[in-house]
């Protein structure tokens, strides 16, 4: 059955990009190319949304990108037929229950997905099986802020998200990683720490 997640992504797919516009345009685009600068070989993006980071994907890489809302990847598909993009395939697929093989990808990463997926972790190793010994896994997400203004902007729209997306944008994402045996090599507060730039190595 779809979780409130799922269909409210669903619902909200053709307005996502108009509601996240602001802050795509001030601070996310330039933390997209960033992080894609450092991909390489065979990627796997989770949870590809509308497909914010096809304008940064590098030509000479192969990416696989998943979704589990029907309507966020349909637009992800559209936006690479438009832009002219053909180095990338989609698949609906839920990131904690992947059906790709253990070890198939040189970098698997996400962006923005956990604050709204209900068993982080469990998607993280699942994001770490089907990564190549050696590979990386690039985490870009929403937690909990210390910075005064950030925290009041998150608590006026954090009630909306838990409602219609089950969505939490205060979550501690990120903190308990090492307790549950990941490999972390880097951790960085980007914006004010209210979001954090991961970075796991799979042995
Ligand atoms: C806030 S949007 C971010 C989209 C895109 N990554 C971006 O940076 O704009 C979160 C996306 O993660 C997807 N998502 C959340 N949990 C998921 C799961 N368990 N499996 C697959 N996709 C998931 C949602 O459907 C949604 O498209």
């Amino acid at each position: 059955m779809a979780s409130r997640t799922e269909k409210g992504y669903d619902f909200f797919a053709p307005v996502y990009e108009f509601a996240e516009g602001p802050f795509e345009y001030l601070y996310f685009r330039d933390l997209r190319r960033d992080l894609l600068d450092r991909v390489y070989g065979s990627v796997l993006e989770v949870g590809v949304g509308t497909g914010r980071n096809l304008p940064f994907y590098p030509s000479d890489v192969e990416v696989t990108a998943i979704d589990f809302s029907g309507n966020m990847i349909k637009r992800a598909r559209r936006k690479a037929v438009d832009m002219g993009i053909s180095n990338v395939s989609f698949v609906r697929m839920d990131a904690r229950d992947m059906g790709f093989e253990c070890n198939s990808f040189d970098i698997v990463f996400s962006t923005f997905v956990f604050c709204a997926c209900s068993d982080p972790v469990s998607a993280v190793e699942e994001m770490v099986r089907v990564c190549k010994p050696g590979g990386r896994v690039f985490l870009l997400e929403h937690v909990a802020s210390g910075g005064l203004l950030a925290n009041v902007f998150v608590s006026v729209i954090n009630p909306f998200m838990k409602t219609f997306l089950d969505e939490d944008l205060k979550k501690r994402f990120g903190e308990k990683l090492e307790e549950r045996g990941f490999n972390v090599v880097k951790k960085e507060d980007v914006l004010g720490s209210h979001i954090k730039f991961i970075e796991l190595r799979k042995f």
